[in-house]
């Protein structure tokens, strides 16, 4: 058995976050205070911490249909599936916009040709902790009065010009779950300087689920159990009992949940150290971006410029499909976890009315793209293996 295996995601959590986590029965602010430390830290005036991303992002739409008629929201046709639940709760269609194959991120073009007189919201998802061009973006909708909402689920520490990705738009919101940037288990954040949609958002928050006081110690479980699971010495012995577990099923609902305390003081503690792990995950990346870019038969992602990408998992996207399968096994045998990601467009998830091949760049994307890691638990050492291990592959003769 190998002695160290990389999981494809991973944020160290220590000993102390799980303390703070411990000590979060004794406050009675914590989620306020991790609102509070948030909204700074993100340069926002107003945050409000929920049990999801998506409990955030239904918050928003619900929040934002009470301003306004309209009943379209405009997402990338390659993203998180779960989106289009939160939309369809929130009583509005989802429709669908397809990427650029050279930023791996939603269309600005397409949004242009897709917004109308219906559409409430764009989504601007930066896709793998690189940016999607909110700037380009922002002067379209703004023409048309619609509202533009940036989704930082995977980009927590990304930003754009110096400004936080999330807080460039009309409203921004991000997540906390397992594989993310800040990872308290499960959670998530919106964050707006608009008064008048936060208190929209407020209002709402009095309809999701409170925290039980006995769920608290099971978050705090869950948690320290992350904090272990996630170390590649605990991961390379526990990966057969972990592996039933990874599932890249259809979703098929999501609850309405606050964010518990426990969470939220965990969360709190995250952010002092937020700063070092996003520079090394963009040193990671950027250190793979440099060492691929001789391979004719990748395509990398072309990052905004004057972005800084805080990468949850570097995307590559390999021409060959059976050279990206003989990527994963070598990089498996070296004890390095990739992952293939969304396998399927949402349209071909979800009946959203489509023809199949209505979004050709989300389908070819999601059939030729690998997601590698390069998270703060990596050595540049071990990236550097990475990057060779994946140019061998390349280099063999067929
Ligand atoms: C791009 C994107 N948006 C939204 C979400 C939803 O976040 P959550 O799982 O916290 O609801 C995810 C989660 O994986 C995501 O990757």
């Amino acid at each position: 058995m190998r002695l160290r295996r990389i999981p494809i995601v991973g944020t160290p959590i220590g000993a102390e976050d799980v303390a703070a986590g411990l000590l979060s029965h004794c406050r009675k602010d914590a989620v306020t205070d991790f609102e509070k430390g948030l909204a700074a830290y993100l340069g926002r005036g107003k945050c409000l911490a929920a049990g999801s991303g998506k409990a955030a992002f239904y918050l928003l739409l619900k929040a934002l249909s009470a301003l306004k008629p309209q009943k379209e929201v405009v997402i990338p046709a390659y993203t998180d599936a779960g989106l289009v639940l939160a939309i369809r709760a929130a009583g509005l269609k989802p429709v669908l916009c397809d990427i650029s194959l050279e930023s791996f991120q939603i269309d600005p073009q397409e949004v242009k040709k897709t917004v109308n007189r219906e559409t409430l919201a764009v989504l601007a998802v930066h896709m793998f902790g690189c940016a999607a061009d909110v700037p380009a973006i922002k002067a379209t909708v703004k023409r048309e009065s619609v509202f533009l909402i940036e989704d930082c689920a995977q980009s927590f520490g990304t930003s754009i010009n110096g400004v936080m990705a999330g807080t460039i738009a009309d409203a921004g919101f991000y997540s906390f779950n397992r594989g993310k940037n800040l990872p308290t288990f499960s959670g998530g954040a919106l964050v707006t300087d608009s008064e008048s949609l936060f208190r929209g958002c407020e209002a709402g928050r009095q309809l999701l689920k409170p925290v039980q006081v006995f769920s608290e110690p099971d978050f705090l479980m869950n948690i320290a159990a992350l904090a272990i699971v996630s170390r590649p010495s605990v991961y390379s012995v526990l990966f057969p009992v972990l592996a039933p577990f990874k599932s890249n099923s259809v979703p098929t609902g999501f609850v309405l949940n606050r964010y518990s305390k426990v969470q939220a003081a965990v969360g709190s503690s995250l952010l002092g150290k937020i700063e070092r792990f996003s520079q090394q995950r963009h040193v990671h990346g950027m250190l793979l971006l440099d060492m691929l870019k001789r391979i004719s038969e990748f395509v990398l992602p072309g990052l905004l410029p004057g972005s800084f990408a805080a990468f949850n998992r570097f995307p590559v996207m390999v021409k060959d499909p059976q050279k990206r399968k003989r990527i994963q096994d070598r990089l498996w045998r070296c004890g390095i976890e990739s992952s293939l990601m969304y396998p399927r467009p949402l349209h071909r998830v979800f009946d959203l009315g489509y023809p199949e091949d209505a979004f050709p760049r989300a389908q070819y994307f999601a059939e030729h793209v690998l997601t590698l890691p390069v998270h703060p638990f990596m050595r540049s050492g071990e990236v550097r293996r990475m990057g060779e291990e994946i140019i061998a592959v390349m280099e063999e003769r067929p």
